[in-house]
């Protein structure tokens, strides 16, 4: 018997909708998992919109695990507890080499002697998160609670577009059953955002990445969640029926043929010194990735082996968390003072307690503004938490609170400027001091950046010397730096006739300059060190700069309008043209490329270097590939063409192997040099 046309209507459109699921799914694991989508958004709304609309006329045909689904539903009473499949341990952990040299001597005893073959991963600063699959549809999410109950927060956790909904089972069966722990993390560049509108809208912005993660997924309403994107990033299969997984690097395998993300940093098959390298390696360039870690994770490779070591209460022995030096320590105002910097603006800072974070002495610690002062209500003599990140000048994290303790009055932002006495204007959330041009905390601002390592780098030339100077009145424009004599500096305090000789010099050497270096040094509105160098390579020379439009400079990588636009109006004040005017007069020399980008001897070329160099330091090497238009890397991928390798090479050597890419040695690479520059 022949079907009725509507049961025919339905039969087609289950077809129809069965492929766009699937050809979104792939999509979906293409963005979110792989980040290699192969359409354009537009073809993928086109797509998603189909289902849409086929599901609207046919609701009976919606299931739980349709892309459609991840959008949210409606918000909840509250969160309901789930127990995990199996417990949530924690790692034993330490930032000691020889804690995790101990870990592996254990591991041998208990073993077979021999060195075990380990999995080392980042280990990622977010919130621990389970994923429970029966057959290959996502059926709960819970947070980690105590290890053992958990809150379920599935609605929430279903709007994250790297978790599958429905698994793959291309390349691995999908099991009957799958606990899955993974971790849940904001990138860098989404917390900032969300902070900033957080500011904006007067709520309290969040202190880490981690905590606006744990924010976002314990929400009531899973349509926040979703706002929020999140990336989760799944490392352990806690669970497994219907299947047997011998080693972690198989379990890794498997996770990412079922459609999880997978972290690309992980190395497998190595021993305890090379995890120890990944350890470092890692540390020194985690400031380059747009998630935070706080260290790595060995872990035992052979799963069986790990089984039979077991835990204790807290963790298992098998596996070992390596931390990196903290960044954040408790320490205690002891004075708040107010920075005017080269633009003027007003930076309140925290004089503390002088304290040790990760290796480095802090006594100073950025408050950012006034509002943010406020918003955190920090006083004099309050515990804070400090944070030490990178490049960046440490900051005031929060407030530590300290129960029934008296505390000071409120801290305000002075209404005249610290260093010239003129009245404030307040560009809210900022207060600038609009004495431009005769403030002298500006020009010491100025005169300091102008000489900054990245800037034309006068070596000796510090900020006591700088103070000395302005209050001498020796200095009255950037430009009298560079007709300072020997004479000039003999009194200041510290100079002797060598030292101010020295100094004399180095101003010499340094008033030849590369562009980009001076552009860095005029301290263009947002530029930095990275723009300043893609400006450069972008016009070649300062005039042909000085004569771009605000759309052509806004044609340069990395430059959005509110930069170019910043720029341009900089470039051409009277203050910027009379400032350059004067340097040339007194001598500035610019070293600008003949060739425009795309002549260059080295133009596109991406080089990473690993170990240290003999010849040279790193930053110096680097800096002679970008002047010859090379690009530098911190770490190896398939864009690397070269991988220079110096003395205690790293684990990014084994990658360029592993990659096929052509690693130079020193004399090498020094050898393309002198060949790029001949
Ligand atoms: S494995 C039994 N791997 O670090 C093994 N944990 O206490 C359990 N973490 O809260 C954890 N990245 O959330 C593992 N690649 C990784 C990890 C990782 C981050 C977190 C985890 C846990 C903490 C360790």
């Amino acid at each position: 018997m022949r079907k009725s046309g509507k049961a025919q209507d339905i039969t087609r459109a289950q077809r129809r909708i069965e492929e766009l699921r699937e050809d979104i799914r792939h999509h979906d694991n293409l963005y979110h998992v792989l980040d290699q989508p192969s359409i354009a958004d537009f073809e993928y709304d086109h797509l998603y919109q189909e289902l849409v609309e086929l599901e609207r006329t046919y609701p009976e045909l919606v299931t739980p695990d349709s892309p459609t689904q991840r959008v949210a539903g409606q918000p909840r009473a509250g969160f309901v507890e789930v127990e995990h499949q199996a417990p949530m341990l924690s790692l034993d952990s330490s930032d000691a080499e020889e804690q995790v040299r101990q870990f592996d001597t254990r591991l041998r005893a208990q073993l077979d002697g021999s060195a075990p073959d380990y999995v080392v991963e980042p280990k990622l600063d977010g919130l621990s998160i389970e994923l429970v699959y029966e057959d290959g549809r996502l059926v709960c999410a819970a947070t980690r609670g105590n290890g053992r109950v958990g809150e379920d927060v599935t609605p929430n956790v279903r709007t994250i577009g790297s978790v599958p909904l429905k698994l793959r089972g291309k390349s691995t069966a999908v099991p009957r059953r799958l606990s899955v722990r993974g971790e849940a993390v904001m990138l860098l560049d989404e917390f900032e955002q969300l902070n900033a509108r957080l500011t904006r809208e007067d709520k309290p912005a969040f202190a880490n990445p981690r905590n606006a993660a744990a924010g976002a997924l314990r929400q009531l309403d899973p349509n926040v969640t979703a706002k929020r994107r999140l990336v989760l990033y799944a490392y352990e299969v806690m669970l497994l029926e219907g299947a047997v997984l011998g080693a972690q690097s198989e379990a890794l395998v498997a996770l990412r043929g079922w459609g999880f993300k997978v972290n690309d940093l992980i190395e497998t098959g190595i021993q305890i010194d090379a995890a120890i390298e990944f350890h470092h390696d890692l540390e020194s360039r985690r400031d380059d990735l747009d998630y935070e870690i706080d260290g790595v994770v060995i872990k035992l490779d052979d799963l069986a082996a790990r089984e039979r070591l077991g835990a204790t209460a807290h963790h298992p022995r098998g596996a070992f968390a390596y931390k990196f030096q903290p960044r954040r320590e408790v320490s205690e105002i002891v004075d708040i003072v107010v920075q005017v910097g080269r633009t003027g603006k007003l930076t309140p800072i925290a004089m503390l307690r002088p304290v040790d974070i990760g290796g480095v002495t802090v006594a100073r610690a950025s408050l950012h503004n006034g509002e943010e002062v406020a918003r955190k209500d920090i006083r004099v003599r309050d515990k804070v938490r400090v944070q030490r990140a990178g490049d960046v000048i440490p900051y005031v994290l929060e407030r530590v609170d300290e129960k029934g303790k008296r505390r000071r009055a409120k801290f305000k932002m002075p209404r005249e400027c610290p260093s010239c006495g003129t009245q404030i204007i307040s560009r809210l959330p900022l207060d600038f001091c609009p004495n431009t041009l005769a403030c002298p905390a500006q020009l010491k601002g100025r005169i300091k950046h102008f000489a900054s390592r990245n800037g034309l780098d006068i070596r000796g030339l510090g900020e006591r010397t700088v103070e000395q100077l302005l209050e001498l009145g020796l200095v009255k424009s950037v430009a009298d730096i560079l007709s300072l004599t020997a004479e000039d500096l003999l009194p200041l305090e510290g100079f002797a006739e060598l030292s101010a000789k020295n100094l004399v010099e180095a101003i010499g050497r340094s008033s030849r300059v590369e562009l980009a270096r001076f552009l860095y040094a005029l301290g263009i509105p947002e530029v930095g060190a990275q723009t300043a160098r893609d400006l450069a390579q972008h016009f070649g020379t300062l005039d042909s700069l000085l004569s771009a439009t605000e759309a052509e400079l806004e044609g340069v990588a990395g430059i959005g309008p509110i930069i170019a636009l910043a720029a341009h109006d900089f470039l051409h004040s009277s203050n910027t043209i009379e400032s350059i005017e004067a340097l040339k007069q007194r001598g500035l020399q610019l070293i600008e490329a003949e060739a425009r980008a795309g002549d260059l001897p080295l133009d596109g070329v991406t080089f990473v270097f690993t170990g240290s160099l003999e010849s040279m330091a790193r930053a110096a090497a680097e800096e002679r590939v970008r002047a010859l238009g090379g690009h530098t890397g911190s770490s190896v991928s398939s864009n690397t063409d070269f991988v220079v390798a110096g003395s205690k090479a790293g684990s990014k050597y084994d990658q360029a192997v592993q990659l096929e890419i052509t690693v130079l040695s020193e004399a090498e690479f020094l050898a393309m040099l002198a060949e790029s520059t001949s």
